[in-house]
């Protein structure tokens, strides 16, 4: 796993854009990006957004949705990309659960048949303050695929700043599994601030475990980690506690 340490979300947010610029360059500007939301790379889209890369062939597939929201719903995944990135850099097609499907077996499936026909070759996430990826939660299996998750409390925790209150936020939510996540050529992880620093220590020094499901990434060829001082704060010590 490469490491960069960053002075600011800004600084590795230009290294994203690099990343991604050179991606662009060697799939010959067709390529497949797995992309996240939340607040992590909001600052990448809007660099992105700013740019001249030019996306129009490329497609793109976002980790997760939450069930019961639909696209106009300004709380939804589906509305998120469209303000952050598609409504400014349009994409050949873009791929979102359809949270609005309550039978999360013909979901699931579908989605995993556009994973099948479009690998990804750069996925970028963010890290959940308990480890999670995507919505895969601790406990779920390395081994997965997209599935309906019940979100955690800490989860809910973490994303009622999006919401009026925590009980707006819905129980549970479509995610692509760690098996497809694990299936992209290459993946890009950022963390920043001080209450992603536990998980930070746990993904790069802890056991790989299902408890922590971003330790997985430690079984991966080409990973890289972005995180500012703050979120490194625990991998410089070097020691993990348990
Ligand atoms: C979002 C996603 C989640 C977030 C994670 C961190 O699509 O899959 O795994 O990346 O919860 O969220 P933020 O960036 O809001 O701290």
């Amino acid at each position: 796993m490469k490491i960069w340490i960053v002075k600011t979300p800004v600084e590795g947010a230009n290294k994203g854009v690099a990343m991604i610029q050179q991606t662009l360059k060697d799939r010959h500007e067709q390529a497949v990006f797995g992309l996240a939301t939340g607040g992590t790379p909001q600052t990448l889209y809007r660099l992105l957004s700013a740019s001249q890369l030019d996306f129009s062939r490329c497609i793109a597939i976002n980790l997760d949705e939450y069930v019961g929201l639909d696209q106009e719903n300004p709380q939804s995944y589906a509305y998120y990309m469209n303000r952050y990135l598609f409504s400014k850099k349009p994409f050949q097609q873009t791929f979102i659960p359809n949270g609005m499907n309550r039978n999360a077996t013909v979901e699931t499936q579908r989605y995993d048949q556009i994973l099948d026909r479009y690998p990804i070759d750069l996925q970028i996430l963010g890290l959940g303050q308990n480890g999670h990826i995507g919505f895969n939660e601790p406990g779920t299996p390395f081994e997965s695929t997209t599935h309906e998750v019940q979100l955690t409390e800490s989860t809910i925790a973490a994303n009622a700043r999006f919401f009026a209150q925590s009980t707006d936020v819905p129980r549970s939510a479509y995610s692509m599994g760690i098996k497809s996540i694990m299936a992209a050529k290459q993946i890009v992880i950022m963390a920043y601030g001080k209450a992603k620093a536990a998980a930070v220590k746990k993904l790069v020094l802890g056991p790989v475990t299902t408890a922590v499901p971003a330790s997985i990434l430690q079984q991966h060829s080409n990973v890289t980690l972005i995180v500012d001082e703050a979120a490194a704060d625990q991998i410089k010590k070097g020691k993990v506690e348990n």
